[in-house]
């Protein structure tokens, strides 16, 4: 099979690594890749959201499969576009791809499907939100509708906080468009767990799920990050709560949107709060999370592409997915003054005495290849240092000392990756 992956981060790498060991594979492409990317596949230079170029050259090379990593192709109908050119595309229309892109859509669609998640109301009005919030009172969660790079959420510990979220989104709109509607909601207190299913349409399996961390500094503090390390498994997450997951939120959706006529494939992730009663709905993505994929394909003992075919053939049904009893852990290393601004082109050197370290994969996301053959940080987060140990803490040992036999000037790393379950 000819494969391209869509995408150049941690993600995608850790998607290439698996596909590449995967006996049905003939060639691998990703697009646009990274230095890692380029040692398991060969990178294209097109970008990830370049929708006619991408299957414009799928066509060309003939390509069997092509996986979707991030959400911003799938918005924009990669998948529409692949089907329409007769080619398989792992990763939702862009139809479903709105349990994404649109929060109100998801909790539209999760309340019509009876699935569990927080009190919730939207507004067109930035007066008629600001009432809101002053008869509900807080803790309240307010939300930018649309995409918003992560940012668009604020968790408000006081009325104050809340009204100033919704002057910031509303009126003088710092998100844009993603802030002509605003969701207001119930304050949901518990651990968060990010909980993957594989979907084709009308059956989900579970695929796992993780636990990140998504404050730049230990101890949970700082400003929120694309995610600086995960977990898996998570030991909060009991099989009777991955049941739960299933039967009451992710198989419901899973329904419900097939009822719409936009039936769901590719891999649904479910932002869950484990709460008193139960895991809640926090959120959709409609791919793997970065960096839970990471720690999820060191994890995995099946082969990924026949999974990821079934999903799109809609053959889930009697498909089983085996895993190492073992635990991992990733660690996210960024560039100094993540999540704000940060330098490009400081040179990293000792991976391969990190990858020595056993049990250590280390997965790429911003790297790239100077003339001269260094690896240098052209991204925000650059490397995703990953271990699997026979505990979480032999996995968490491995991985620090991965990371301390990397030699970055202009990195760093959350030290207490895992502090919840260790
Ligand atoms: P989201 O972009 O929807 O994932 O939200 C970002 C983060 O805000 C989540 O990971 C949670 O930590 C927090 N959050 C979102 N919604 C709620 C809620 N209803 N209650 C408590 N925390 C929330
Ligand atoms: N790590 C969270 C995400 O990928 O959205």
């Amino acid at each position: 099979m000819k494969v391209l992956v869509v995408g150049g981060g941690g993600r995608e790498h850790a998607l290439c690594w698996a596909i590449a060991a995967s006996p049905l594979l003939t060639q691998l492409w990703c697009a646009p890749g990274n230095a890692g990317i380029a040692e398991v596949a060969e990178c294209v230079a097109i970008g990830a959201e370049d929708i006619a170029a991408l299957v414009a050259f799928a066509r060309e090379k003939s390509v069997d499969l092509v996986v979707a990593g991030p959400e911003a192709p799938l918005t924009l109908g990669l998948a529409d576009a692949c089907a329409a050119a007769g080619i398989k595309c792992f990763g939702p229309s862009a139809a479903a791809a709105r349990l994404e892109a649109s929060k109100a859509f998801t909790r539209e669609v999760a309340d019509a499907a009876g699935a569990p998640g927080a009190r919730w109301a939207r507004f067109e009005d930035a007066a008629a939100a600001k009432a809101h919030i002053r008869a509900q009172g807080a803790p309240i969660v307010v939300k930018a509708d649309g995409l918003a790079a992560g940012k668009g959420v604020v968790v408000a510990a006081t009325v104050a906080e809340a009204e100033a979220a919704i002057a910031d989104i509303m009126e003088s709109r710092i998100h844009g468009a993603a802030g002509a509607t605003v969701l207001i909601e119930e304050c949901l207190v518990g651990q968060e767990v990010s909980f993957f299913a594989l979907c084709d349409g009308t059956t989900a399996i579970p695929l796992g799920a993780a636990q990140d961390h998504k404050r730049v500094g230990d101890g949970d503090t700082g400003p929120n990050t694309g995610g600086m390390g995960a977990y898996s498994p998570p030991p909060v997450f009991t099989d009777a709560l991955r049941d739960a997951a299933m039967a009451r939120i992710v198989t419901p959706v899973l329904a419900e949107m097939a009822r719409r006529g936009t039936p769901f494939r590719g891999v649904l992730f479910a932002g869950l709060m484990i709460t008193a009663d139960g895991p809640r709905l926090i959120e959709f993505n409609v791919r793997f999370g970065d960096p839970e994929c990471q720690a999820l394909m060191v994890r995995l003992r099946s082969d990924l592409l026949p999974a990821l075919l079934a999903a799109c053939d809609g053959e889930l049904a009697n498909f089983d997915l085996r895993w190492e009893p073992v635990h991992a852990l990733v660690v996210v290393m960024a560039a100094q003054g993540y999540p704000g601004a940060y330098a490009k082109g400081s040179e990293i050197r000792g991976l391969e005495r990190a990858a020595q370290v056993p049990g250590v994969q280390v997965f790429h996301a911003g790297t790239a290849r100077r003339e001269d053959g260094a690896l240098v940080a052209v991204g925000g987060r650059v490397l995703g240092v990953t271990a699997t140990g026979a505990t979480l803490a032999e996995a968490r040992d491995a991985a620090y000392a991965a990371v301390d036999a990397i030699d970055w000037q202009g990195g760093f790393c959350r030290r207490d990756i895992g502090w919840r379950a260790l």
